[in-house]
């Protein structure tokens, strides 16, 4: 097992590739704490903390809304009394742009509502994580990790999508932030920059013009699947990502390359 007893809250884990990865980190020795506004998974199927524990896993799920200061300061707080300290938070909730639009027909309230969800959500995750990670004692070689999810789109254009390219494009900044000021903390802190990635949620995100775009920016020849993104955060969050900080890992089939 390649996570042991270490502690790991993940944000939007309900669904998509939060949930990939909480159920990966769960297979590796984690307790894993699932911080979403729902426990319904976007593409069906069981509760992401009920298939944990049925396959003898550590879980739980705690109400969190990730555009609160509140929520997120009580899910760390009630996950390092419950549990000793806070090895890896993965900053992973977002709306999708619900209804994507260029610059010109983005609504202000679409524009908030997007950079609150995905960018002070992410923020939120960021600070309250640091906050607790820096009371408590380095193992391996840190204090704590953080992994963000930014994306392929935000390091180049989203077309015709203002609001979540803008989003991600501060995740990745924030992520270099954060991994510049507490280096010295021994606090690890890096992104995953995902291509596109089938989770089976529909809408449109999966509509076949987006799966066809898709298909055609991404040389490697299938598109990705929640487990991708699964392995590469768990090497992010494992003692064997040493001396890698502040970095945006691509993770999206080439799509980035070209
Ligand atoms: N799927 C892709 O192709 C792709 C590509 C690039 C980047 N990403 C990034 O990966 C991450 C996961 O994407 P996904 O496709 O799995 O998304 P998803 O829509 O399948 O899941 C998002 C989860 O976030 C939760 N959520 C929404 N608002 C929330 C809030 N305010 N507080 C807490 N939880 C909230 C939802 O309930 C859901 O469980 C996102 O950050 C996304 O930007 C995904």
């Amino acid at each position: 097992m390649r996570l042991p007893g270490k502690t790991v809250i993940i944000t939007g884990a309900a669904s998509g590739l939060g949930r990939a990865m909480a159920l990966r980190f769960a297979v590796e020795g984690a307790n894993v704490v699932v911080a979403d506004v729902t426990q319904t998974p976007r593409e069906g199927g069981e509760p992401t903390v009920d298939r944990i524990l049925r396959s003898g896993g550590s879980a739980r799920y705690e109400r969190c809304d990730v555009t609160s200061w509140t929520d997120v300061d009580r899910v760390v707080s009630d996950t390092v009394d419950r549990y000793g300290r806070l090895d890896v938070m993965v900053n992973n909730a977002m709306i999708t742009s619900y209804d994507p639009k260029p610059l010109l027909e983005t609504s202000v309230e679409q524009w908030e509502r997007t950079l609150a969800v995905n960018l002070t959500g992410a923020f939120h995750g960021c600070k309250r994580a640091v906050q607790a990670m820096r009371e408590q004692e380095v193992e391996g070689e840190a204090r704590g990790r953080i992994i963000n999810l930014a994306s392929q789109l935000g390091i180049v254009a989203a077309p015709g999508n203002c609001a979540y390219g803008v989003s991600k494009a501060g995740v990745a900044y924030l992520t270099r932030q954060v991994a510049r000021d507490y280096a010295k903390d021994r606090i690890v802190c890096n992104a995953i920059a995902p291509g596109k990635i089938m989770t089976g949620k529909g809408g449109h995100a999966e509509l076949p013009h987006v799966i066809a775009f898709s298909e055609s920016r991404t040389p490697w020849p299938r598109l990705g699947l929640p487990d991708d993104i699964a392995a590469a955060a768990l090497f992010l969050a494992s003692d064997e990502a040493t001396f890698i900080q502040g970095e945006v890992l691509a993770v999206d089939g080439g799509w980035l390359a070209s």
